[in-house]
């Protein structure tokens, strides 16, 4: 995904801040919607899918699927359920198997989030990707820049207005 593809950047300065931008796009994903999130360890890509969580109706906590790789939350309205898929520590067999249980899920209808989904991003074709980068000199401070592959999905003005008032410093 090139740099062109950049709905909006903003400087997130809390963990409540970054679930509140979750929130602002929590609105307009859509069954079959798949949200790629790429940062370091400890960048609040999970944080980032418990606001969604919540935005979208669901029961947290939302925990780190490390381990356990595929975490779903029952979630309210048209989507019905969210996918929480961490490839992290996957090993390839069980790569294969998560990215056709993630198509499979978004062809019914799922919101599906993956972390660390570098690997696989290009068969997930349409997605949204979430960015996060850490700013060394504010460790509550992340950069977040939200893309989208310009096929298929048409709320980038109505994201970038939501991110932007959210009141977090563009970037
Ligand atoms: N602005 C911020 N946004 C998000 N998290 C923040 C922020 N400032 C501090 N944090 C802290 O950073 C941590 C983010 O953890 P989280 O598990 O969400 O990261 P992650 O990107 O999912 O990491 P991993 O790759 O290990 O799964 C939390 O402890 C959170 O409190
Ligand atoms: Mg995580």
């Amino acid at each position: 995904m090139s740099s062109d593809d950049t709905i909006v950047r903003v400087e997130s300065d809390s963990p409540s801040r970054t679930q509140a931008l979750a929130r602002g796009l929590a609105r307009w994903l859509r069954p079959g919607s798949v949200v790629c999130l790429r940062g370091d360890l400890g960048a609040g890509k999970t944080l980032f899918v418990g606001g969604l969580v919540q935005a979208l109706g669901g029961q947290g906590p939302v925990v780190s699927p490390t381990f356990t790789l595929e975490n779903r939350y029952a979630v309210a309205g048209a989507v019905r359920e969210l996918v929480h898929v961490d490839l992290y520590r996957a090993e390839s067999d069980a790569v294969e198997d998560l990215v056709g249980s993630m198509i499979e899920a978004r062809s019914d209808g799922a919101v599906v989030t993956i972390e660390w989904a570098t690997p696989v991003q290009e068969r997930l074709l349409p997605y949204l990707e979430v960015v996060f980068d850490m700013v060394p000199a504010r460790p509550q401070s992340r950069l977040m820049a939200l893309n989208a592959n310009p096929v298929g999905w048409k709320h980038h003005e109505a994201v970038r207005a939501a991110w932007l008032a959210e009141g977090v410093v563009a970037t």
